[in-house]
């Protein structure tokens, strides 16, 4: 790659929101910060959701065949600022957040702006991705307000 640095700024200016992916299976669960969240079908509602290859929350994902996407808002600092940092070793990673429980137990964040419950319906290697495809089965607006979207100064990261 010749002009990495350009091609990183350019990457850089594709636009995201950012949400926080919650999944569930049997007693484990997870929470992934995540930006990578597109619609992408209208009729079924659809969404597309990206995870790393290394990601653990990918295995929950899978093996529930479901996943919530809760969408910050601007407004949502206190859990963009929890969700930054990594939880303490043996701490549940909702600890001190409000939630409650929606598809096949994943946590809700009821401070959020508003959730997507869906249920996956495919998925392909992307890179050092996985793309996951998620029929929108349920969701609600919760705290509502202007939806939180970024761009980056390197594509090649976060
Ligand atoms: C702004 C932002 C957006 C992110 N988007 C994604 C994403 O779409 N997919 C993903 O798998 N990880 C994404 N991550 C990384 C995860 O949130 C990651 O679990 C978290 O940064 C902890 O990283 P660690 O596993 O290196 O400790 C993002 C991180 C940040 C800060």
């Amino acid at each position: 790659m010749k002009n990495k640095k350009q091609l990183g700024k350019a990457l850089g200016a594709v636009s995201s929101g950012l949400f926080v992916l919650t999944a569930k299976f049997e007693k484990r669960e997870d929470a992934v910060l995540a930006s990578w969240v597109n619609q992408c079908s209208f009729d079924p509602p659809m969404i597309s959701v990206m995870l790393a290859t290394t990601r653990p929350a990918r295995l929950l994902v899978e093996a529930s065949g479901s996943f919530i996407v809760n969408i910050l808002g601007k407004d949502s600092e206190t859990l963009m600022k929890h969700f930054f940092k990594a939880p303490q070793e043996g701490e549940s990673i909702f600890k001190g957040l409000k939630t409650k429980q929606g598809l096949n137990g994943a946590e809700i964040l009821t401070d959020a702006l508003g959730y997507l419950e869906c249920e996956l319906e495919g998925q392909t290697p992307t890179g050092d991705h996985v793309l996951y495809v998620g029929e929108v089965v349920g969701g609600n607006i919760l705290k509502g307000g202007e939806p939180y979207f970024h761009t980056r100064s390197n594509g090649f990261s976060y």
